[in-house]
């Protein structure tokens, strides 16, 4: 599963499978191509839009192209969203050739128009269907037809596949199963020779974590989420993973703990979703929402608004563009948190619930963020011990003291700098006269970034300051890191080595 293996091992394995091309990188690791995103893409999570969480089956053209244009206009685009995923119900059938004919109500010019549109605007298509004879709207699936969908999402300009589970004819109730249908498609994306993002949304169904990753580039890890922070719903009846009956409406702590046991999954080329994100939707409260956002962000999920964006509020606005916050989501490490505690507590919320958790994600530069999450139902002092946030350094191969807790650590809160509602509104207002100024690269905003202008890797690299939030402290060697965390939140720190300015390597420590 991994994407390097070691010097030894490779000589076997070049020896076994004749692969030519594999090579040496800078940092000495091995690389084997293909065996690390199946086709080249999406090293880091997608971003975009999807309208499915918000509107469902009313879709149209001019509903696609309002909410582009809204996401160029709000900066949305130059943030990394960069997806325009139109969801399901937009096919009436198929022609006597086999190929789908597009509804011609609501997509009057069809499809090509739309992603010519959308590409001029420097934005990406998406579609969707399902791997079964019908797609959960009941319009007409890929199954058996695999070929014939692949050449028309190809022949209309599509980047990006959303590919469902509905109808699959009981092709389903083994990992065999569920592969081979989901690889038939595979095969038919790539025999277009168009590079199309290849997205399962299989709910976890026959757990795709553990062989989706030679085949595709995202898989869903759950049932559907809906917008409640952690109501438990007897149709999203698993709290665990594996899990034999994904169902649908699963909360947002519902979904994040399910990713403790398969956080390992995750890879560059490959991301566990979490499902598409109800930020604006309303039924959150302002904290419940950063602590989805951030948990998403923390575990590289996709990032896929799925609300109103041309109505978005100022602070929800506020939540989607939080530069440090998205650049932890599109570190290059491309990796899951772990969950390092979950306890339960007594201070029970209104669906009798009470529970906190820590944590914790190393990045590429060496540093390191945690995350305090508190779902009592008030206020909390919670801690996070370094001798906690290293426990894997701590039990790595023969046990031995674990370098970090020997440092001392400065803290930045990821969300000290989130953009005020009045920047917010200044924004959303799309007024040239009061409109704020455009983000170069070398721009010193705290609050906004333009990844179009300098990519999150580099922004990195550079210590541009909207990445890395606010100092608000630091940990002695072996001390403890204590933070007051509200009702439903999420205090999110990146810890950065002090001294070293965090710009120290892991492997040096
Ligand atoms: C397109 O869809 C949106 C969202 O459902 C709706 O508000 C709008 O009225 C529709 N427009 C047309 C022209 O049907
Ligand atoms: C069916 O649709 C495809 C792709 O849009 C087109 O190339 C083909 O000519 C159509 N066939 C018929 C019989 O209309
Ligand atoms: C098709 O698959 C091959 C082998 O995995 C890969 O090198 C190539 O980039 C893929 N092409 C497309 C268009 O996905
Ligand atoms: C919760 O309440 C029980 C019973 O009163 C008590 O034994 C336990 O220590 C409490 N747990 C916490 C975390 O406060
Ligand atoms: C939870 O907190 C709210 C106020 O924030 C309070 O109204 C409620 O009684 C508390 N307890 C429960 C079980 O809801
Ligand atoms: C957190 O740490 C503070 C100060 O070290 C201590 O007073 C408090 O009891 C700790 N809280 C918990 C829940 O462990
Ligand atoms: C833009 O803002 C200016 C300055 O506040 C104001 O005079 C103007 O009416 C606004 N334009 C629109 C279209 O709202
Ligand atoms: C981001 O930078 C690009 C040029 O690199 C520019 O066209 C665009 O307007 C900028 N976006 C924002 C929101 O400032
Ligand atoms: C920022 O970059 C722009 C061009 O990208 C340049 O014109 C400007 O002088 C730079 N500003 C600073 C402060 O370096
Ligand atoms: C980033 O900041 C640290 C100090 O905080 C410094 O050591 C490092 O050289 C900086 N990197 C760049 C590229 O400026």
């Amino acid at each position: 599963m991994a994407p390097t293996v070691s010097k030894r091992s490779f000589a076997a394995a070049a020896l076994l499978l004749k692969l030519t091309a594999a090579y040496l990188a800078d940092d000495g690791t091995v690389v084997i191509p293909g065996a690390a995103s199946y086709n080249g893409l999406n090293l880091v999570p997608q971003m975009g839009w999807d309208n499915w969480n918000a509107f469902g089956c009313s879709v149209n053209e001019s509903l696609l192209l309002d909410t582009a244009q809204a996401m160029v206009d709000y900066g949305l685009r130059d943030l990394g969203y960069n997806y325009v995923i139109l969801d399901d119900c937009w096919s009436i059938g198929r022609n006597a050739s086999g190929y789908q004919v597009p509804d011609p109500v609501t997509f009057p010019n069809g499809m090509k128009y739309i992603a010519d549109h959308l590409h001029s605007m420097g934005l990406k298509f998406g579609m969707y269907s399902s791997a079964g004879l019908f797609t959960c709207g009941k319009r007409p699936g890929s199954l058996g037809y695999e070929t014939q969908d692949a050449e028309f999402f190809a022949a209309n300009g599509v980047d990006y596949l959303k590919y469902d589970n509905c109808f699959n004819q009981g092709q389903s109730g083994t990992p065999k199963l569920s592969f081979d249908r989901y690889n038939v498609m595979s095969q038919a994306l790539n025999a277009t020779g168009r590079p199309i993002v290849y997205s399962l949304c299989n709910w976890g169904d026959d757990n795709p974590y553990d062989w989706a990753y030679t085949i595709s580039n995202a898989g869903r890890m759950s049932g559907d989420i809906y917008d409640s922070f952690n109501r438990p719903d007897d149709r999203c009846p698993c709290t665990v993973n594996p899990c034999n009956w994904p169902g649908f409406h699963c909360s947002v702590l519902n979904i994040l703990n399910k990713m403790a046991p398969i956080q390992s999954r995750t890879m560059s080329g490959y991301f566990n979703d979490m499902d598409m994100l109800e930020v604006g939707n309303g039924g959150q409260t302002d904290n419940e929402y950063v602590t989805h956002f951030s948990m998403w962000a923390m575990m590289s999920s996709p990032l896929l608004m799925g609300t109103d964006v041309v109505g978005l509020s100022p602070a929800n606005l506020a939540i989607y563009s939080n530069p440090a916050v998205i650049a932890l989501n599109q570190d290059p490490s491309a990796a899951a948190g772990s969950r390092i505690w979950r306890h339960e507590c007594n201070d029970t919320d209104q669906y009798g619930q009470c529970e906190q958790s820590l944590w914790m994600r190393g990045l590429k530069n060496g540093d390191t963020v945690i995350a305090l999450i508190n779902g009592a139902n008030s206020t909390q002092t919670m801690n996070a011990s370094l001798s906690d946030i290293f426990l894997d350094a701590r039990t790595a191969g023969t046990s031995k003291p674990a370098a970090q807790l020997e440092e001392m650590w400065d803290v930045y809160d990821l969300w000290a700098n989130r953009m005020s509602n009045e920047e917010a509104a200044a924004i959303l207002a799309r007024n040239s006269t009061t409109a704020p100024a455009v983000i170069t690269a070398n721009s010193t905003s705290t609050t906004r970034y333009n990844t179009t202008a300098m990519s999150y890797a580099d922004g990195l690299k550079a210590n541009a300051t909207a990445l890395f939030g606010k100092k608000v402290g630091s940990v002695p060697a072996h001390g403890t890191w204590t933070a007051s965390i509200p009702r439903h939140s999420t205090g999110l720190y990146r810890l950065r080595m002090a001294g070293s300015g965090g710009m120290g390597k892991r492997d040096e420590l």
